[in-house]
């Protein structure tokens, strides 16, 4: 992939940060939590890639539905993937109208689904690009004879109560899953290193995953790498009228928003890490790929939750502490 404008620019971090800690499941397990002698193997080893002249996500993780794609994530540790809020929120629409009013009509559903109904239906899959192989009902992809990914299930998550508690549209989409088995790393299946606070990045940045890529398809079931622009003004186009100005918003373009066909993130790219990648070729997990303009249109904004906002508490419930 090109590396298009190498704009560095500064963002500060915001000073009041609020959190409403929601368990859906027990809390985290003790043998999940990090000792500082894992840290230190962590930061070694986290967002490196085996040698390959293509860029390549082993961090990148898919949630799936009967071998769809549902969500995005990156692993953060052997136990931890980042994540979006939304995903684990019932009161959310389709993607564009966020926390819809179902509570009138369900005046005792809850706003968080249940950890029985995850562990159920939903696969954590990582460590390999196709999540399913030829089927008749879904998409095929010639490129995906087999799957190839490791399945794991969800043990728990922790969702920032602010982001239903304000609406849904006041930031906050960001989530911590705990997986049952251990997460073994090995070439294919590796951490993603999470930010420095106040780094500098490159505007041109990379979001991984199994979204769909046009708004009217169901996701393929190969993994494609989205490149995108930061802006940092956050202009949305007219016909957008989400907020665009939470204190934990990076927000991004297509790398050519006149472009009909150029990539942009849609719908089952929510979850995934919005990454840079330093000098030294490491993946940074910038961000979380959280919402956009209703389509998924070539001149969408998209808005994600900034990682460094959230450092301490990532810190204080899993361990993952090198900074
Ligand atoms: C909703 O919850 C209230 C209080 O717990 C209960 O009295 C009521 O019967 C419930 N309604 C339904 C439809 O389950
Ligand atoms: C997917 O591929 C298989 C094997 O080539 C084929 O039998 C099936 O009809 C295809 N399904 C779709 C929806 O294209
Ligand atoms: C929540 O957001 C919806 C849609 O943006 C809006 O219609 C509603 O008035 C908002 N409610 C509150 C309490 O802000
Ligand atoms: C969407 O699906 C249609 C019909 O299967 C296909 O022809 C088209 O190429 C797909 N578009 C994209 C962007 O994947
Ligand atoms: C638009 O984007 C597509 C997909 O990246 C690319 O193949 C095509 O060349 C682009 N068109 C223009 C005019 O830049």
């Amino acid at each position: 992939m090109l590396e298009i404008a190498v704009v560095v620019f500064l963002i500060t971090v915001p000073s009041v940060i609020t959190f409403q800690p929601i368990w859906i499941g027990d809390s985290f397990s003790e043998k999940s939590f990090l000792s500082p002698l894992q840290n230190d193997l962590l930061w070694e080893t986290c967002g490196v890639q085996k040698e390959s002249k293509h860029k390549e996500f082993p961090w990148a993780v898919s949630f799936t539905v009967d071998g769809v794609n549902r969500l995005g994530g990156s692993i953060i540790s052997p136990y931890h993937i980042l994540t979006a809020a939304h995903g684990f929120v019932t009161t959310i629409g389709a993607r564009g109208s966020l926390c819809m009013d179902r509570d009138l009509k369900h005046p005792n559903s809850s706003v968080y689904r249940s950890i029985e109904f995850l562990r159920e239906t939903r696969k954590v899959a990582y460590g390999g690009k196709c999540i399913r192989g030829f089927t008749e009902e879904y998409p095929n992809d010639t490129r995906c004879n087999k799957p190839d990914v490791i399945h794991n299930k969800i043990r728990s998550v922790l969702v920032d109560g602010d982001f239903a508690a304000s609406n849904c549209t006041s930031g906050h989409d960001w989530a911590i899953v705990e997986v049952e088995q251990r997460i073994q790393f090995g070439k294919d299946v590796q951490p993603i290193c999470l930010p420095r606070p106040n780094m500098y990045y490159t505007r041109s940045l990379t979001v991984p995953g199994w979204g769909r890529s046009y708004i009217f398809n169901e996701s393929g079931p190969l993994i494609h790498e989205i490149p995108m622009r930061v802006d940092r003004d956050c202009r949305r186009p007219w016909s957008d009228r989400l907020p665009a100005d939470a204190n934990d918003y990076v927000c991004a373009t297509s790398m050519d928003i006149y472009n009909y066909s150029a990539p942009r993130t849609c719908h089952g790219d929510s979850g995934g890490g919005l990454e840079y990648r330093d000098d030294f070729g490491r993946a940074i997990l910038i961000a979380i790929t959280s919402f956009g303009t209703r389509g998924c249109p070539s001149n969408m904004l998209a808005r994600f939750t900034r990682v460094d906002v959230y450092l301490d508490l990532i810190c204080k419930y899993t361990g993952v502490c090198y900074y």
